[in-house]
């Protein structure tokens, strides 16, 4: 095993995550490289063997479907054969057309899963992990959506917004600590997830987003909208009184 740090990044299969991989491949790290789709996942790590001449490893794992105690084991198992974790990016998500009103409760529990219970699970065991080691950065996607909640993407925007409390939450667990939690809200990314859209604003480069967010993860950064022009954006829809947030469609 060479003395490279290591770097998980969950959801690499698709847009930010397989963009962020890259991006960590081309600053050093080895790669373990997670999510359903095995075969997008092979591609991409022969491709990062042989462009960014960095070890990189498969490790398939469903959100949705996986258990505490196989979460648990996921992280006991990277933590064994990767001892020196120093970025975990969690950049898997599931949005569906389904997630509206009173979502039907399936669907509801997968996304809570894929989107809230499975990634706060994950950051818990790997700032453990960061703890007894040497420190890290562990960055999750939020969405503007966690502060503009409407009747689309209602599952969505409620476990997104739940993320970004934990992460706040553990943020001050950690203060003054070498494990830094990182939330970054995305407005559109233009990806998989948001193709098809009517967007009324320009979409990101899963590029952009990912170097912006593999910069920040260096830094002491906590939460924020990435891109920035989002903040203001979201700070006015979040404070609009209801007669006319209610008639807002976007
Ligand atoms: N795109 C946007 O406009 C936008 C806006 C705001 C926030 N975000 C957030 O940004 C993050 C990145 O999104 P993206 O645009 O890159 O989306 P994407 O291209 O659809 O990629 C989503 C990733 O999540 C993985 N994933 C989905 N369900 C999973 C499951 N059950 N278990 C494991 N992995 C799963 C997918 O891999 P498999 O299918 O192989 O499992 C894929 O790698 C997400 O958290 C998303 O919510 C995106």
């Amino acid at each position: 095993m060479s003395d490279k740090k290591t770097a998980v990044v969950i959801g690499a299969s698709s847009g930010v995550g397989r963009a962020m991989a890259r991006e960590l491949a081309y600053r050093g790290y080895r790669l373990v490289l997670v999510a359903r789709d095995r075969a997008e996942l092979d591609i991409l790590a022969g491709d990062l063997r042989i462009r960014a001449k960095v070890e990189a490893v498969v490790s398939p794992l469903d959100l949705a479907a996986a258990t505490t105690s196989g979460i648990q084991e996921f992280v006991a198992r990277c933590a064994a054969d990767h001892p020196a974790i120093e970025r975990v990016a969690i950049t898997a998500g599931q949005v569906s057309d389904d997630d509206q009103g009173p979502t039907p409760l399936p669907l509801l529990e997968s996304i809570v899963k894929t989107n809230y219970l499975a990634v706060i699970e994950l950051v818990a065991g790997f700032a453990r992990h960061m703890e007894q080691h040497a420190g890290g950065t562990i960055a999750v996607c939020s969405s503007i959506a966690a502060a503009t909640p409407r009747g689309r993407n209602t599952v969505y925007s409620s476990a997104k917004a739940g993320l970004e409390t934990y992460c706040r939450g553990l943020q001050h667990h950690y203060r003054d600590t070498p494990v830094r939690i990182q939330a970054f809200a995305l407005g559109y990314v233009d990806t998989a997830m948001s193709f098809g859209q009517k967007l009324l604003f320009p979409a990101a480069s899963a590029e952009d987003t990912a170097r912006y967010m593999a910069d920040k993860m260096s830094t002491d950064f906590r939460v924020g909208f990435y891109p920035r022009f989002w903040r203001p954006i979201v700070m006015v829809l979040a404070h609009l009184p209801w007669g006319v947030y209610k008639r807002m469609k976007f």
